[in-house]
């Protein structure tokens, strides 16, 4: 039985639905007018999250919002707030293509504690609260139970105009080309997390997503007896710049063999470079040594990740030695990846996160600084700014 609160969601979400399956099929007529639907898609947008909103308000009124077209308001109950997307999946509804939802989160404490995922047009309501398990419509899900990463079917979003993250959607993709039966786009975070949920994608994986977009599907994998995580196998948080969602089986090996494209791009001295390997290379895709290396062995939900998703911590560098045969460790690699590359600045940096916990590409700036290797200023808009000494 759905308690309270997932009653309140779902009475929210369908109420904003019925305008969203009416302005669909306006949407669908606008795409031979000349002047197009997307005014006309921001308005019914904006519609379905004013009806979001007032509902959810209504039905709980002290509750905080973070809301992707209004943004955060913080209610009475400083602890509770609702973490909505009103429409996921935006370009497909404004080109007349029938996949996205309606996002519900809600956290409590910091933690995401309910989530409600609802497609429309198939009228699929995914849902699940912390502890109840989550559910299609009345019935119980289960992510899927497959062990083999050649037989997983993922789903990802691939960044367009406007986008960061590039360059890490193209050193990951590469290997999931190389290692899976199939990649997925379909536009909607949201989904892609709730087909995770359901089995119907073995894993998904993302740069750049924003609270609204993952609020509610974190919920959902983990309910499913899924696991989520960054790509390095921290905790996932909402604000995380990356996220790795699979079956509990299929979750580290993923995890790893993505993590893996990305420090290999790295390591290569300039991020995307990878791609000369993928046109140049016959030896064993870095990935497929890295699998045979790492058996599943069945991790705890949570799957703090290890040492070996740090590059800096020299579990794959071998211990630092002295001397004249002293060869570089992973952290030296990406520092003189990071020297490679003139004028990096703050936003290369955090994507060099992603493999590599920020406070170490600080330390290892800072380090090289003092050395004189480095120099590092406020640029224009108060950025650090890292440029090479030569
Ligand atoms: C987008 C979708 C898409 C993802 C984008 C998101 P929106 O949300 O979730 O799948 O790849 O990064 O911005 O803009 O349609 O709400
Ligand atoms: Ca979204
Ligand atoms: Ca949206």
């Amino acid at each position: 039985m759905p308690s309270a609160t997932i009653n309140v969601m779902e009475a929210a979400a369908r109420k904003a639905a019925r305008g969203l399956i009416r302005d669909f099929g306006e949407v669908e007529n606008l795409q031979v007018s000349r002047k197009g639907p997307a005014d006309f898609v921001t308005e019914a947008d904006r519609r379905a999250e004013r009806i979001l909103r007032a509902e959810l308000a209504k039905a709980r009124p002290g509750f905080g919002f973070l809301m992707e077209e209004s943004g955060e308001t913080e209610g009475e109950d400083t602890r509770r707030r609702w973490i909505v997307d009103p429409l996921d999946g935006t370009t497909n509804f404004l080109h007349g293509i029938p996949h996205f939802a309606i996002s519900i989160g809600l956290e409590e404490d910091g933690a995401m504690v309910a989530g409600l995922v609802y497609d429309p047009l198939r009228d699929e309501l995914f849902w699940a609260e912390k502890g109840v398990g989550c559910y299609l419509n009345r019935r119980r899900l289960r992510v899927s139970s497959r062990r083999r990463m050649e037989e997983a079917v993922l789903a990802t979003g691939i960044p367009f105009k406007g986008r960061a993250g590039k360059d890490a959607f193209l050193a990951t993709i590469g290997t999931a080309i190389d290692n899976t039966a199939g990649v997925r786009r379909f536009g909607s975070a949201a989904l892609d997390l709730a087909y995770v949920a359901a089995g119907r994608y073995d894993g998904f994986w993302e740069f750049g997503l924003s609270p609204w977009d993952v609020a509610a599907g974190i919920v959902l994998v983990r309910e499913a007896g899924g696991f989520v995580t960054d790509i390095s196998g921290r905790a996932v948080t909402i604000q995380g710049a990356s996220i790795v969602a699979a079956n509990d089986r299929l979750h580290t090996p993923l995890r790893r063999m993505l993590g893996d494209s990305l420090k290999e791009s790295v390591e290569d001295g300039v991020p995307g470079s990878h791609l000369r390997h993928a046109v140049s290379s016959n030896s064993p895709a870095p990935v497929a040594r890295a699998m045979r290396r790492e058996p599943h062995a069945g991790r705890s939900s949570s799957d703090p990740g290890d040492a070996r998703a740090d590059p800096t911590a020299g579990g794959n560098g071998g211990p630092e030695r002295t001397g004249s045969e002293r060869t570089m460790t992973n952290a030296e690699r990406i520092v003189e990846a990071l020297r490679r590359k003139p004028g990096l600045d703050d936003d290369e940096l955090s994507r060099l996160a992603d493999v590599t916990p920020r406070q170490q590409v600080n330390r290892i700036c800072r380090r090289l600084e003092r050395e004189g290797k480095l120099r590092r200023e406020r640029g224009p808009r108060g950025k650090i700014v890292n440029d090479p000494v030569r």
